[in-house]
């Protein structure tokens, strides 16, 4: 999706202008993929921009640190403040956040601990990132030949940079073959999540997703949702799923900051439910739309505001 630059984007420290703000070609993170990032969104409400989530997206954000032992010179509350004041100073009302670990000039080679851990901060307006027609239709989705990393290759825990390579390989596949997104299975064959988004499917009025040990990303959008259908009522289970639960859903939809929440209308050519987005899927993308824009007293700790 093309970029629309704002003004100024948070680097270290430092708000620099948008088109300076860049790095030595020299620089491990870009040649080692060491990097750790978050994808935040803020949304447009009734008192200014709100982000979603923002404290459990850096906490978050220092969890994937901790795995690839980076210790950046700021603390999360450090973070959250400038998260807050990148939005402010570029005078969005709504956007996406990018908040970026990465490894600073001066060293190379694959051990990353000699060099410094530097934090950059970029914001700007992002549509939504499965398309429109998917989020009103339903995404066309295909289980991916590639496997999905696990444990003990490269964390799914975290958020590193370079894990992205597995996710854009089978995000290609996907799209060179003609569907909207890819669903990774892991190496033993059950399901883990969409390329950047988790699952969900839901059957007899049960909604079920897989659990954080089959190898996926905890999403903060997982977890709202899952709060969101307990308190309408809904029974949410975490168990590991296989391809053909996916086929046998009633509906089945993603989740993701970026993508947000978007039903799924087909896996591998078969149509879920009646392939058309489903009540449940609609009611909880309802609520979700309410909670995001500061509508939901219920869920009103989730906004954080960036004005005072
Ligand atoms: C691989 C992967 N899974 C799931 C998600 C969804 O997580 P969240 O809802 O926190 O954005 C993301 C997005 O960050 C992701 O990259």
């Amino acid at each position: 999706m093309p970029i629309t630059p704002t003004s100024k984007i948070w680097m270290s420290g430092e708000l620099v202008d948008w088109d300076a703000a860049t790095i030595h070609i020299v620089n491990p993170t870009l040649h080692y993929g060491w990097g750790v990032f978050e994808g935040i969104r803020a949304y447009a409400t009734d008192a200014g921009p709100a982000v979603f989530r923002l404290t459990d997206h850096i906490s978050r954000l220092f969890r994937s640190a901790r795995i690839y032992l980076m210790e950046p010179a700021f603390t999360a509350e450090e973070i959250i403040a400038a998260v807050k004041e990148t939005v402010r100073v570029n005078d969005v009302e709504s956007c996406y956040i990018r908040p970026l670990f990465y490894l600073g000039y001066g060293e190379m080679g694959l051990n990353p601990l000699p060099s410094k851990t530097e934090v950059a901060i970029a914001v700007w307006p992002w549509g939504s990132y499965l398309g429109d027609d998917a989020v009103a239709n339903g995404a066309r989705a295909a289980t991916s030949s590639w496997q999905h990393i696990n444990a003990n290759s490269i964390p799914p825990t975290g958020k590193g940079t370079g894990q992205y390579m597995n996710s854009s390989l089978a995000k290609v596949s996907a799209l060179k073959a003609g569907y909207d997104e890819a669903i990774l299975l892991n190496p033993a064959g059950n399901v883990v999540q969409g390329t950047g988004e988790n699952i969900f499917v839901i059957r007899d009025r049960v909604l079920t997703t897989p659990p954080i040990q089959d190898g996926l990303l905890a999403g903060v959008t997982r977890d709202s949702v899952m709060t969101i259908a307990r308190d309408l009522g809904y029974d949410v289970v975490e168990a590991s799923l296989v391809r053909t639960d996916l086929y046998h859903a009633d509906e089945a939809f993603f989740t993701g900051t970026a993508a947000e929440i978007v039903p799924i209308a087909s896996v591998d050519d078969r149509p879920v439910g009646d392939g058309r987005p489903g009540p449940i899927a609609r009611e909880i993308m309802e609520v979700f739309r309410a909670a995001v824009s500061g509508k939901a007293d219920r869920y009103k700790s989730w906004n954080e505001y960036v004005r005072d």
